[in-house]
């Protein structure tokens, strides 16, 4: 199996109606807002409590992710529109299995429009197409009826609840949602 391929700089990716882009220093304001909210709380790892330092943090790091090829993060724009729409990325990934697992979250403001399912489906054919990732999954809790929709709307699987919960403190297991290369045709 082709291990994945990494171009040298975060490439942008449009489907005409939203942006995948590197992050920014200039993101900070909208990153700090959007991880004030309480899903994004609830149901990602960012921090909780969510600081001014965890975003400058955050965006400090974010850069050397992509270059050390541990992670591949991009911001969500869309198209008109001057606030920064969401997060989405591999967050973490086997190079030569080619799979990768994605994590997102999207600024409240966003939210019910699609953007989560489109984000999705135009990083997964990327993932696929261009960086030759053979799979792609997300870690879902089964509360998080959103976040499923959103996976079901960009072709993913739901399978079997496994035993990974989110937080130690956590009871339930996650629902793994998988897509493979040659599901997307
Ligand atoms: C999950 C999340 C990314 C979805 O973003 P979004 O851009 O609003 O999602 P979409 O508009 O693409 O789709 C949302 C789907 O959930 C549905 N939905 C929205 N609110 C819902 C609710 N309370 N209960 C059930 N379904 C709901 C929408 O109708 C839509 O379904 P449809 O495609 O069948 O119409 C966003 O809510 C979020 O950031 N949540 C917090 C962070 C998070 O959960 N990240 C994912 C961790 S696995």
């Amino acid at each position: 199996m082709a291990p994945v391929e990494w171009p040298e700089q975060v490439p942008i990716l449009t489907d005409g109606a939203l942006v995948l882009r590197p992050w920014a220093p200039e993101d900070h304001k909208d990153v700090l807002a959007a991880c004030q909210d309480a899903e994004i709380q609830r149901w990602t790892t960012v921090p909780s409590p969510y600081t001014a330092e965890d975003a400058e943090e955050f965006l400090a790091a974010v850069g050397a992710l992509w270059e050390d090829r541990s992670a591949m993060p991009f911001a969500i724009d869309l198209a008109g529109e001057r606030r920064l729409a969401g997060s989405i990325g591999v967050v973490a990934l086997d190079s030569s299995s080619g799979r990768g697992e994605l994590g997102y979250w999207v600024s409240p403001w966003a939210r019910g429009r699609g953007v989560a399912g489109s984000a999705l489906r135009l990083l997964s054919e990327w993932a696929f197409h261009s960086a030759g990732f053979s799979s792609l999954h997300m870690m879902i809790d089964p509360g998080n009826q959103p976040s499923a929709r959103a996976a079901a709307r960009a072709g993913f699987e739901a399978g079997r609840a496994f035993g990974v919960p989110l937080r130690e403190s956590d009871a339930g297991d996650l629902v793994v949602h998988g897509l493979c290369a040659e599901d997307l045709s």
